[in-house]
């Protein structure tokens, strides 16, 4: 239980839905049926995160096969403290800071002069935001904390301007190579507008690498990354009132090798029709037909640097690993 005290430290506040009315017609399946009627079939990503998947999604994480959690953990591990001492006291902000387990590790470096710090994490699942909120006000007694329940964009948004002398937002775990590469060059300018001369933007970027660790990583032997990709299909039925049946299709991932990016798929294994009853949609689907549900792109250092300095956003120092697997980059807001 939290003292009186520790909960005036810890808020959670709901972002505002965005007015503009494509929010509003995804919200409605809109981005389903626009997807499904492509001819490369398409799912959106976000519809992996219902509990179980994201569930399933921090069991992905603890896989051998899947090195980047553990790598860049590593990384934080040995270099938190340099990136504490280069920022100063700052304001912390996460964006999708999910269970807040690698995060630990820096609000460690943080915490070391027992000074007042606060840190907003962001997701859009408010119940694994609010546990971990509570947890970490436990674990941390001089840490404000003031969580955010919305998507990047309302964050970015609405995130109001701090009344901390410098503030640094971080996005960690490779995400950003979830977003097509026009939604990442917005991405990075929509940061760069957000912060401050001065302020700080932590990157967590997985570079590129044999494709047959990577393909590993994204087709491990418990088959838990399978059961996460499949669950998407679990979740639209529950939303939207489906019929796909999960055994009637198969996982793959694959990384190809001109786009450097991972390609996740479901496998129609047979002729079948998909019903969406609430979104009163049907599909087609013949065998051997791939819906892709994530791209997973692969970065390379120099190029992300140069991309960021483009946007603003300046390197001050890369941090990686001894495999030169995965990088943290330091930028500075410079205007
Ligand atoms: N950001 C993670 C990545 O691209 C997300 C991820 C890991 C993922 N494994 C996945 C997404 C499997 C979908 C399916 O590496």
């Amino acid at each position: 239980m939290l003292t009186q005290l520790q909960t005036e430290q810890l808020r959670i506040d709901y972002l505002q839905p965005l007015e503009n009315t494509k929010e509003l017609k995804n919200s409605f399946g809109h981005d389903i049926k626009e997807g499904l009627n492509q001819s490369q079939k398409k799912i959106p990503s976000k519809y992996f995160y219902d509990d179980y998947g994201s569930q399933l999604f921090e069991q992905i994480c603890e896989l051998p096969e899947y090195y980047p959690t553990q790598t860049e953990a590593d990384i934080l591990r040995k270099y938190a403290e340099e990136i504490a001492k280069i920022t100063g006291i700052c304001e912390l902000v996460e964006l999708g800071s999910g269970s807040s387990t690698k995060t630990r590790l820096l609000l460690d470096a943080y915490n070391q002069k027992n000074q007042v710090f606060k840190y907003m994490p962001i997701d859009v699942s408010a119940g694994i935001l609010r546990e971990s909120a509570i947890q970490l006000k436990q674990d941390y007694s001089s840490l404000q904390i003031q969580g955010l329940v919305g998507t990047y964009d309302q964050a970015l948004t609405q995130l109001e301007s701090t009344s901390w002398p410098v503030r640094m937002i971080f996005f960690l775990g490779s995400s950003i190579g979830n977003f097509s590469e026009i939604d990442y060059e917005k991405f990075l300018t929509k940061i760069s507008q957000v912060l401050e001369n001065g302020d700080y933007f932590l990157l967590g970027i997985d570079l590129q690498k044999p494709k047959s660790i990577l393909e590993a990583a994204y087709n491990d032997s418990q088959g838990v990354t399978a059961a996460f990709n499949l669950n998407i299909l679990t979740h639209l039925n529950h939303k939207f009132d489906g019929n796909f049946d999960i055994n009637c299709f198969n996982h793959q991932a694959i990384y190809n090798e001109k786009t450097q990016q991972i390609e996740m798929y479901l496998i129609s294994q047979k002729p079948q029709e998909i019903t969406l009853k609430s979104l009163e949609f049907k599909v087609k689907l013949k065998e051997g037909e791939k819906i892709l549900t994530e791209i997973s792109r692969k970065f390379d250092v120099e190029k992300t640097q140069h991309h960021l300095a483009s946007t603003q956003l300046n390197p001050v120092k890369v941090f990686t690993d001894k495999n030169n697997w995965f990088a943290l980059i330091l930028c500075q807001a410079s205007k």
